[in-house]
């Protein structure tokens, strides 16, 4: 994903869907970006507000509430944008991409990693003049699911002493319903280009 932005230091990037700050900060900090994260819920938003600090200095990273069809975002204002296992969820899929076309700088770069049964390609990427410049597979994240729901499943009884009966249950049911799906899954990431 570094190579793949191609962006310069203090260069600003873009994380759509950013949750509680996880590929966004990493990236930031590897590339020396400064980072804007984007999310529905305000709690995901003040978590990656206050784990920034442990990757950027002071002033580094902004998070703010926002859909991927409505960012609140200026336009060509980003010099990357990324949208790790988000696009998926988006309700309206065209705004979602009129977006991803809207806020990177002409010749910038988004990357959009895909966690369902289509690759990222099948996208309709160029309705809105984004060009496809790469796509490739993710073969290690199925294994690393895997192992995830694993370790759920082995601290069953620590996850309902630490994050009470209803989120483990709902964890341990996702483990169960879906790690037998991570045999047949493709994951992959799409690179798009808003043409110079
Ligand atoms: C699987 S998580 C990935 C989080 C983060 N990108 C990461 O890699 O750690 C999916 C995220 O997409 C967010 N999301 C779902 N629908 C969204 C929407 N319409 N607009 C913005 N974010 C959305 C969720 O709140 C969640 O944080």
């Amino acid at each position: 994903m570094v190579s793949r932005l191609r962006m310069r230091p203090r260069q600003r990037l873009v994380d759509l869907g950013c949750g509680t700050g996880g590929a966004g900060l990493w990236l930031a900090r590897a590339l020396g970006a400064e980072l804007d994260g984007i999310d529905i819920p305000p709690v995901a938003v003040s978590l990656a507000d206050r784990r920034a600090h442990q990757f950027l200095p002071a002033g580094r990273a902004t998070f703010h509430v926002g859909t991927l069809g409505e960012t609140g975002l200026d336009s060509a204002s980003a010099d990357g944008v990324i949208c790790a296992d988000a696009f998926s969820f988006a309700p309206d899929g065209r705004a979602a991409l009129e977006e991803l076309r809207r806020i990177p700088r002409p010749g910038a770069r988004a990357l959009i990693t895909s966690p369902d049964r289509h690759p990222a390609s099948s996208k309709p990427w160029d309705r809105v003049g984004l060009e496809l410049e790469a796509e490739g597979e993710r073969p290690h994240v199925p294994g690393m699911w895997r192992r995830l729901y694993r370790l759920w499943a082995d601290h069953e009884d620590e996850l309902r002493n630490v994050l009470g009966e209803a989120q483990a249950e709902r964890m341990i049911g996702e483990a169960r319903r879906r790690a037998p799906e991570m045999d047949y899954r493709r994951f992959s990431v799409a690179t798009v280009r808003r043409p110079a």
